[in-house]
């Protein structure tokens, strides 16, 4: 039995097949209509969200299975003090396979461990979120036709961000990455990141703190949301929401095939006049997110 925790726990080979498979699904929905017919996926979610939670219980509708769960850790017996190892078991009874996001680091990987069907990591903390970057990669391995070879530049919040450390790590796998890294001083990537990840692998970066200084290089921008939950004082927050906002303005320095990603939530940090221009690719993501869960949840399941 296999569990999804990080990006790293499949090989770029099993990445490609993964992708090769939501290609396929994309392009002949039908023929995947009943693959989990009678299967049950459980959505076990400790911390808000609107895309990941409906993305995977869509996903597995879109199979022919079906979905329970929760979506908030007060709707959940964890409001009584139940521990995350002592749910899983339960939920190992009532379903197949379970997504589960957790405010806590590690928390996935604690209830993976006590699992008697696979879990995957929906987000944990400010630490990793796999299946953002499955979408991530996924929306550029189709949009652009391939995954190397090209300057990313993440930009905003790169400390508490998790979508950025899980693409990190995913991305530094390819040959020809470049990361230019975009945020306020107090928000830039942490050292496990730099040290352990970039340095000690070589992988080229560079870190600034304007967008404008480095719009014209990039292939792909990556924008991010200011992670307001995971703040400890609220001062700090409001000083730093609003440090990017990406305008038409700055779209206007960058390439003509330039793409920009979001995982979303969108805050203020891309303006709503940038939408309309056709490099804004971050609700197209959202429809490769479901394609590339599909495939996940076959895979996992070993029906493929
Ligand atoms: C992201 C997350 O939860 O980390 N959202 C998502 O799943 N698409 C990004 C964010 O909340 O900023």
């Amino acid at each position: 039995m296999r569990h999804l925790m990080s990006p790293l726990d499949f090989s770029v080979e099993e990445l490609d097949r993964l992708m090769d498979i939501a290609s396929d699904i994309e392009k002949n929905r039908d023929k995947y209509a009943h693959m989990c017919d009678g299967k049950v996926l459980a959505t076990c979610f400790y911390e808000p969200s609107t895309r990941t939670r409906l993305s995977f219980e869509s996903a597995m509708l879109h199979l022919g299975g079906r979905v329970l769960g929760f979506a908030s850790a007060d709707s959940s017996s964890a409001a009584k003090g139940e521990s995350v190892s002592d749910t899983i078991r339960i939920i190992s009874c009532y379903a197949d396979i379970c997504a589960m996001r957790h405010p806590k680091e590690g928390a996935p990987m604690v209830a993976a461990s006590k699992s008697r069907i696979p879990v995957i990591n929906a987000g944990d903390g400010g630490h990793q979120h796999p299946t953002q970057t499955l979408t991530d990669l996924m929306t550029i391995r189709s949009l652009k036709g391939q995954l190397g070879n090209m300057t990313i530049g993440l930009c905003g919040d790169l400390k508490f961000g998790r979508t950025v450390h899980s693409l990190i790590n995913a991305l530094k796998r390819y040959p020809g990455i470049n990361f230019i890294f975009i945020s306020p001083e107090e928000l830039r990537i942490p050292d496990y990141i730099r040290i352990d990840v970039l340095d000690r692998n070589n992988i080229p970066y560079k870190e600034v703190i304007k967008l404008e200084d480095v719009m014209s290089e990039l292939d792909i921008l990556y924008m991010t949301r200011v992670q307001k939950e995971r703040f400890f004082n609220e001062e700090d927050y409001v000083r730093l929401k609003d440090f990017y906002i990406l305008t038409k303005e700055k779209m206007d320095m960058a390439k003509k095939d330039m793409m920009v990603l979001h995982p979303l939530p969108r805050v203020n940090e891309i303006s709503v006049e940038v939408d309309d221009d056709p490099r804004a690719v971050y609700f197209k993501q959202v429809q490769y997110g479901m394609y590339i869960r599909m495939a996940l949840i076959l895979t996992l399941l070993e029906l493929v």
